[in-house]
């Protein structure tokens, strides 16, 4: 009964809208604020257009309301009649119109909510949208790589603080023409195990194209197994960005110049910086905000090993001089797996642990006294260490060495050039025995001398 009040209120108070256009909804755009804006139009009984006959109308319809009224006063005060209930004719029409007016409003209610659905998608795919990061001048633009498209987002938070040690005296002019071919006569006969002698100039192999590559890792194994790797194969991994998760594999030199890789490898974790290296047919590398080392096999494409490296500092704790998270850095040589990091107990010095390859177990650990945040780099080489002393300048030094054999270490001073000013990434690879490194987007090799052990002042 009250719906039935109802109805006929609402049919009184819209008047002749009901009967004539009815109330409508309307979307417009305004291209000056970019906005929707919607108008809801009641026409007004007291315009002209109200002609006499919808007076009539109006009137009916409050004859009707009166009845209604005093149906419901009568169905309160006794029984009504079955009579009462039942609907006039007119009645059932004005329900039907209302009815179908709600239903068109309903509509148009649906697609406005769809619509703002819509945008408001679209707006969260504007938000999330990285803006164009525009390329330094300097950069290549022919990208022929598609490998390389910008797109992970953030960048490896740098840490990298420019506490420089002095320029050393200058790297030797012999040394220095010497190096500038692409293959360096070495002087030297020593094929042994030795003591670093000396290093040559950078050869720069490949400029990497994007963004993602303003620093790196990159490597050939120095004892390959399987197929398809071998000695000549490059391995490449654009460290830049927050998921780092792609191997790139490179037949050999020559295609890494060209660009295009023979495969992309997934890694199922994400890796933490440019501490990586590839030794017999696996990826070494930290999983991305842990401690935790995996070696990826490259021949199966899976994880082979996974070992967290006891008490490692990670994640900024105890980084080289660079910053950018490279707490944990592996290196081979002739000896094979090392590990160079630090821990809280050690205090932020250089700990270095020799790793079982296989199982990633730490077999032996040692503590040196160089401080690893005061240094821009390190490699093994024959069971030393050696680190460099500056990232960015481009005369520097290798400015200490420390010998696992005999727990001494001592401050050397042998020239090393970051031609690009910018070196994030030292690794020896005791194969070809030449240093690879990851100098502001180029992928560069250092010849290097030994010499033997007692030979060296
Ligand atoms: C660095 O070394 C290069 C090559 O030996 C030399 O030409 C240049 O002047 C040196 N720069 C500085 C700042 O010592
Ligand atoms: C060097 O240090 C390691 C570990 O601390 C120890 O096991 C080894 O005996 C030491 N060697 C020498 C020659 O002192």
């Amino acid at each position: 009964m009250w719906v039935q009040l109802a109805v006929g209120l609402c049919c009184l108070l819209l008047g002749c809208q009901v009967q004539g256009r009815a109330a409508s909804l309307r979307r417009a755009n305004d291209d000056a604020t970019g906005r929707c804006q919607y108008t809801f139009t009641v026409d007004s009984p007291a315009e002209s257009s109200c002609s006499q006959a919808e007076e009539e109308g109006v009137r009916t319809r409050l004859a009707l309301l009166e009845a209604l009224v005093s149906r419901l006063l009568g169905e309160q005060g006794g029984a009504v009649g079955e009579a009462g209930l039942r609907r006039t004719a007119e009645e059932e029409e004005e329900v039907s119109q209302l009815q179908q007016d709600k239903e068109r409003l309903n509509r148009q209610v649906q697609d406005l909510q769809r619509r703002l659905g819509e945008l408001t998608v679209e707006t969260e795919q504007l938000r999330s949208r990285p803006c164009h990061q525009p390329q330094p001048p300097h950069l290549s633009t022919a990208d022929s790589d598609p490998a390389f498209q910008l797109g992970s987002g953030a960048f490896q938070e740098m840490k990298a603080e420019l506490s420089e040690v002095p320029a050393p005296p200058q790297i030797q002019q012999g040394q220095n023409q010497a190096a500038t071919g692409t293959t360096t006569q070495t002087t030297s006969s020593f094929s042994g195990c030795g003591v670093l002698e000396s290093v040559q100039l950078p050869v720069t192999h490949r400029k990497a194209d994007s963004i993602t590559g303003k620093y790196g890792a990159w490597f050939q194994d120095p004892e390959p197994v399987g197929q398809p790797y071998g000695p000549k194969t490059v391995w490449r991994i654009d460290a830049v960005g927050k998921e780092v998760k792609q191997l790139f594999a490179y037949e050999d030199m020559e295609q890494l110049i060209r660009g295009f890789p023979m495969k992309v490898l997934p890694l199922p974790e994400a890796v933490e910086s440019t501490g990586a290296t590839v030794y017999r047919g696996s990826l070494y590398y930290q999983r991305r905000l842990s401690r935790t080392l995996i070696r990826y096999d490259v021949n199966t494409e899976s994880v082979a090993a996974r070992v967290d490296l006891p008490h490692a500092g990670f994640h900024g704790q105890h980084p080289y001089s660079w910053g950018g998270y490279t707490d944990i850095d592996l290196a081979v040589d002739e000896r094979g797996l090392w590990a160079i990091y630090s821990t809280s107990k050690a205090k932020g010095a250089i700990v270095v642990a020799k790793l079982d390859h296989e199982s990633l177990e730490v077999t032996k650990t040692w503590e040196t006294n160089i401080r690893k945040n005061t240094v821009a780099n390190g490699f093994m080489v024959c069971g030393r260490l050696y680190t460099v002393a500056s990232y960015s300048l481009p005369n520097t030094t290798v400015n200490y060495m420390f010998d696992t054999d005999t727990n001494q270490s001592r401050a050397i001073s042998i020239p090393f050039s970051n031609r690009y000013h910018y070196n994030s990434m030292i690794d020896y690879n005791p194969g070809n025995k030449k240093l690879y490194a990851w100098d502001n987007y180029h992928m560069v090799t250092y010849d290097i001398q030994l010499a033997e052990s007692d030979s060296i002042p």
